[in-house]
């Protein structure tokens, strides 16, 4: 089997435990398959770059270095204060300047120039993420022939907002320099259909878009988790000390869990303001509930994340001093990442998770919940119809995170669900979430861009709260764990 080449920003060479996101699980899974090499950035900055390698179980992770100005023109800049905003459906957000895309083009070569020193005739590129949009166009230019892979983790939006970032004619376009882009759902990979209709002048040909000479393909290729891995993780987990400690902290109270990077397409304070609707409506909920919300801070040194973080430290002030009782706390506002393990134990133990984000590309955290829950007792996901996770997690109870007194409701529908309807819903998601499990997903991936298999259908629009569950019916039974 050819060798596997994956690049992205982000290089997580295995040691931390802590929580990975949804990159690193779908990375580790290709490799896992595939042994190779994994590409990136070193997490470094330096006036003179270096690249070495650090060898672990069967791959190499070469990591190269970026000078300051790098980080702030590509990583900062263009990537994460323009791309990630737009791809977030958030042009109120973006703030484009010609020297971050000059510095965004600039690494895009840096990472090529690198790559050509390590690359072989036959190997596979599998290229990852809103950083790399044009790296296939710069490896071409210095003339690798190879089949070359980009996934897009993050949402895609369509043409109307696309085509509202400043030389999308060139950015985008780039994409067209891969031999298959993937992304998490339909609906993002239709976007990119008719961006490369209306705008690029593509026709589809079988199951790509060709002009010229040029074929890419298109798919949808929705991530996935080690379901039952994680599953048995948790139900380990939830006898270890450190989860045992916070259920007896809890003292009987029923808890509510997020768990989310710090970042306004999380919508965490919108979420916060849902619940304080809740406890407005619901004061029989008080001093019987806790929220935990888990939240390692991430790129704090853009302004719109610092001001986030302002805003968000200002909402749980708010509300834990109008609600606090001396002996309860309603939210529990945590910036500490967590061990993988923590969090799979403190899943199981909580009776509802809050995943509501206002845009995202597919959310791990959601099939994470489902799949550590205990069967017999399970607990309730509320999810935000605008997650990838969605498209698959239909019966969780679908919220509209923009419309903070329904998910208020549908926090008091979640707590008080009978066992009965909790139990169909858990068994519903979790056949679900098993059958698309990550193991599945490179292979499926890898054999679209080797021409063995066909682009993916990856699910269609989320409908709202339909489900097949019976309605709700009263009599909410204890979580046991
Ligand atoms: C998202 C992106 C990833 C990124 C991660 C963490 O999940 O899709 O590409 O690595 O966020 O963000 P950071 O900027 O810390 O790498």
């Amino acid at each position: 089997m050819a060798r596997l080449v994956v690049v992205s920003n982000r290089v997580a060479v295995p040691k931390s435990g802590t929580r990975a996101g949804g990159l690193e699980v779908a990375v580790h899974a290709a490799l896992k398959l595939n042994p190779g090499v994994w590409f990136g950035w070193s997490g470094r900055m330096a006036a003179k770059l270096e690249t070495r390698t650090i060898e672990h179980d069967d791959t190499s992770y070469v990591l190269t270095d970026l000078h300051r100005e790098d980080y702030n023109e590509y990583y900062n800049g263009f990537a994460n204060s323009v791309l990630w905003p737009i791809l977030h459906y958030r042009l109120d957000l973006a703030e484009f300047s010609r020297r971050d895309l000059s510095g965004y083009m600039r690494v895009n070569e840096h990472f090529a120039a690198e790559l050509q020193k390590i690359l072989r005739p036959d190997d596979i590129i599998w290229a990852h993420d809103y950083h790399l949009f044009p790296l296939a166009k710069a490896l071409r230019e210095r003339g690798f022939k190879n089949k070359i892979g980009f996934f897009l983790h993050t949402p895609f939006p369509p043409p109307e907002i696309i085509t509202a970032l400043p030389h999308h004619e060139r950015i985008v376009t780039a994409l067209c320099q891969y031999d298959l882009v993937g992304f998490q759902t339909e609906i993002d990979s239709a976007n990119f259909c008719r961006y490369l209709e209306t705008e690029c002048n593509f026709h589809r040909n079988g199951d790509g878009y060709a002009t010229g000479d040029r074929v890419v393909r298109v798919g949808a290729f929705p991530v996935g988790i080690e379901t039952e891995p994680f599953k048995r993780l948790a139900h380990h987990a939830i006898r270890s000390p450190f989860v045992e400690g916070v259920l007896a902290s809890l003292s009987g109270r029923a808890m509510i869990i997020g768990v989310d990077r710090l970042d306004y397409s999380k919508g965490i304070n919108g979420r916060m303001e849902a619940y304080e609707r809740f406890l407005e409506h619901h004061p029989e909920w008080h001093n019987n509930v806790s929220y935990l919300q888990i939240t390692p801070k991430s790129r704090s040194t853009i302004h719109e994340y610092a001001e986030m973080e302002r805003q968000v430290n200002e909402t749980v002030g708010r509300i834990n001093g109008n609600f606090a009782e001396a002996a309860w706390t309603p939210i529990r506002y945590v910036n500490r990442a967590h061990r993988r393990t923590a969090l799979a134990g403190l899943y199981r133990a909580s009776r509802a998770a809050l995943v509501t984000p206002l845009r995202d590309g597919m959310n791990l955290v959601a099939k994470e919940y489902v799949a550590a829950q205990n069967e017999e007792d399970p607990g309730v996901l509320i999810l935000s119809r605008f997650a990838g996770a969605a498209v698959e997690c239909k019966p969780a109870l679908l919220v509209n995170p923009f419309d903070a007194d329904s998910v208020g409701d549908a926090i008091y529908r979640a707590l008080s669900m009978p066992l009965e309807e909790r139990r169909a819903r858990h068994k519903a998601l979790y056949e679900i979430i098993a059958a698309n499990d990550i193991s599945a997903w490179p292979k499926r991936f890898l054999d679209t861009l080797d021409g063995k298999g066909k682009p993916g259908a990856g699910g269609r629009e989320p409908e709202g709260r339909s489900s097949g569950v019976s309605a709700i019916q009263r009599a909410a039974g204890a979580k046991r764990g």
